[in-house]
């Protein structure tokens, strides 16, 4: 494993509360983990039966046995067929895509759901304006993106009647103000 990314892979887990996306995750789970970045979830997901990996910087060639990924953008990626998939990962990509994509692609992911599938979408929320700036900083010198987040308070009122909302929460750790979204397709 190339030095920045076993880097990565330590230091990540002490900012992201990874034992709450697990906890949502069923047994022999097939999924389909958007803006996966370098995979980081497949080290920590325990009994999955197939991952696929998406993220505009993602590595084919570091496909392992039942894990693959697919370098490409994540609204293009739902033109697939993704029945294949029954838990589908959003861990922090959404304030990384265009502010006027961000809808249409979380209505257009929900739109692709079928029936018992499962929605987990971890976002950074932060409800104080000095965890905004230090996140939105962070983001800035780790991507070089001028960054905008999600209202999903509006966005959850705007779902109710299309997905099935099983939780929500914050989970801060540090400066880091985590927000998370779980729906299943009814
Ligand atoms: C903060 S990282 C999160 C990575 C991973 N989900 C994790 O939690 O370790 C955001 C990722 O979104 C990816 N990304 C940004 N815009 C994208 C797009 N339009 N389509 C696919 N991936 C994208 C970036 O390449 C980056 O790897």
């Amino acid at each position: 494993m190339e030095f920045y990314k076993k880097i990565y892979f330590k230091l990540r887990p002490l900012i992201l509360p990874i034992d709450k996306i697990l906890e949502y995750i069923p047994p022999r789970a097939t999924i389909l983990d958007i803006g996966c970045g370098k995979g980081l979830l497949t080290k920590h997901i325990k009994n999955f039966e197939y991952y696929t990996g998406v993220d505009l910087a993602a590595n084919p060639r570091e496909a392992d046995n039942n894990i693959k990924f697919v370098k490409d953008d994540c609204l293009t990626y739902l033109n697939n067929d993704l029945s294949n998939y029954n838990t589908f990962l959003v861990i922090d990509l959404i304030h990384h895509i265009p502010v006027k994509q961000q809808l249409i692609f979380l209505k257009t992911l929900i739109n692709s759901l079928k029936s018992g599938d499962i929605l987990i979408i971890k976002d950074i929320n932060p409800r104080n304006l000095i965890l905004k700036f230090w996140n939105s900083f962070h983001d800035f010198v780790m991507s070089r993106q001028i960054i905008r987040y999600l209202d999903f308070n509006k966005f959850e009122k705007n779902i109710e009647d299309k997905i099935k909302i099983l939780d929500h929460f914050h989970s801060r750790i540090l400066l880091y103000d985590h927000y998370f979204l779980v729906l299943k397709k009814s």
